[in-house]
């Protein structure tokens, strides 16, 4: 394999977002698929509690533990965590307070709940400080290190880490949980947690990626999104744009159908030669799809315009047809190593 720069190398963190259902979770995947091709190890994490993970590799529910769920090109592995943030509010209260047994007792209390219901600050931080540790984590215990009493330090668990995140109505939010945790806590061990999350969010190893279609409202919520993200002061990565469809027509022939110039007469013709019954009335109906599909692929134009105002790196992700299975998976991951995103 050439040792070509990708676009993303030094990241570590890689936060998928999107409107709701353009293929986050789908490209997530793919990512963390294309990122651990020739013999890396990526940690795939979810927080949405939907296990959508696990459907789409066609595996078992996942528990709150790191599982292999596939294998990528070239021998690397892709594991996967569901972080739910209830067990996460349970290891935390283990870290900080050596309190796991007194944690369950109030979970049959619902203190779990209120904690993170009720603050959904504490949520979001729970629930990022889970990937923000997966991404610091090292090989070795602290332990092994004083023992060896040698100063390099270990090598990272994960080349690196993908986060399926919320959508992009939610992502400045979620991310920024310094400003969320404020009114919760200024000092004590949950400020501290918050701030080594904010941390590994803030440092050039995380970049928040934006999930497209080229409709125009997904287009809208990926430039808003990209803008609120800035604001908060964390780095954009890049836009992938997924289901793209290639047009049917070349670009003449599309130009004149947007603008309602079919020959339907020669269409006709070309139908009846070719032995089709009913050939003036299939004809209207084929130009009648010919003008909407003209005209979508000129929208698609457009969006792809504003788009390039973001003027970050673009990925183009081809709409798999059938189920999108684990081949298909491999595929959007090869989709993203050819355009240089891993
Ligand atoms: N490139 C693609 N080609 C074909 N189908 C796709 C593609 N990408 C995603 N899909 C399909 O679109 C649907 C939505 O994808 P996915 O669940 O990844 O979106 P999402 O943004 O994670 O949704 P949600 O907001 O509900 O979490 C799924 O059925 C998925 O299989
Ligand atoms: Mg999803």
């Amino acid at each position: 394999m050439s040792a070509r720069d990708r676009d993303w190398d030094g990241v570590r963190l890689h936060v998928v977002t999107g409107k709701g259902g353009t293929g986050k979770t789908t490209l997530a995947a793919s990512l963390a698929l294309a990122l651990a091709s020739g013999g890396k190890k990526v940690l795939l994490v979810e927080v949405e509690g939907r296990q959508g993970i696990a459907q789409l590799f066609r595996c078992p529910a996942l528990p709150y533990e790191e599982r292999r769920v596939a294998t990528a090109v070239g021998g690397g592995d892709v594991h996967a965590l569901a972080v739910d943030a209830e067990a996460a509010l349970l290891d935390y209260l283990e870290m900080f307070y050596g309190m796991r047994r007194a944690g369950q007792a109030l979970t049959r209390f619902g203190v779990v709940d209120f904690a993170t219901t009720i603050a959904p600050g504490m949520r979001d931080v729970l629930l990022t400080g889970k990937a923000t540790e997966a991404v610091r984590r090292r090989a070795r215990t602290r332990k092994d290190r004083g023992a060896r009493r040698d100063t390099a330090k270990a090598p990272f668990v994960y080349d690196a880490v993908v986060l399926d995140a919320p959508p992009t109505g939610r992502i400045a939010q979620f991310l920024n949980v310094n400003a969320e945790v404020a009114g919760l806590a200024r000092v004590g061990p949950i400020r501290n947690h918050a701030d080594r999350v904010m941390e590994v969010i803030r440092s050039p190893e995380t970049r928040v990626h934006f999930v497209t279609i080229l409709e125009e409202m997904p287009v809208q919520e990926c430039l808003d999104g990209i803008a609120q993200v800035s604001e908060v002061g964390l780095g954009i990565g890049g836009i992938m744009v997924n289901m793209v469809r290639d047009p049917l027509l070349p670009p003449g022939a599309l130009a004149a159908a947007a603008e309602q110039h079919v020959d339907t007469e020669a269409l006709a013709q070309g139908l009846k030669s070719a032995g089709l019954k009913d050939a003036g009335q299939l004809a209207g109906a084929l130009s009648g799809e010919l003008v909407e599909h003209a005209r979508r692929v000129r929208m698609e134009a457009e969006v792809r315009e504003r788009l390039n105002e973001a003027a970050r790196p673009c990925y183009e992700l081809p709409l798999i047809t059938g189920d999108l299975d684990l081949p298909g998976l491999h595929r959007l991951a090869g989709v993203l190593r050819e355009q240089g995103a891993a």
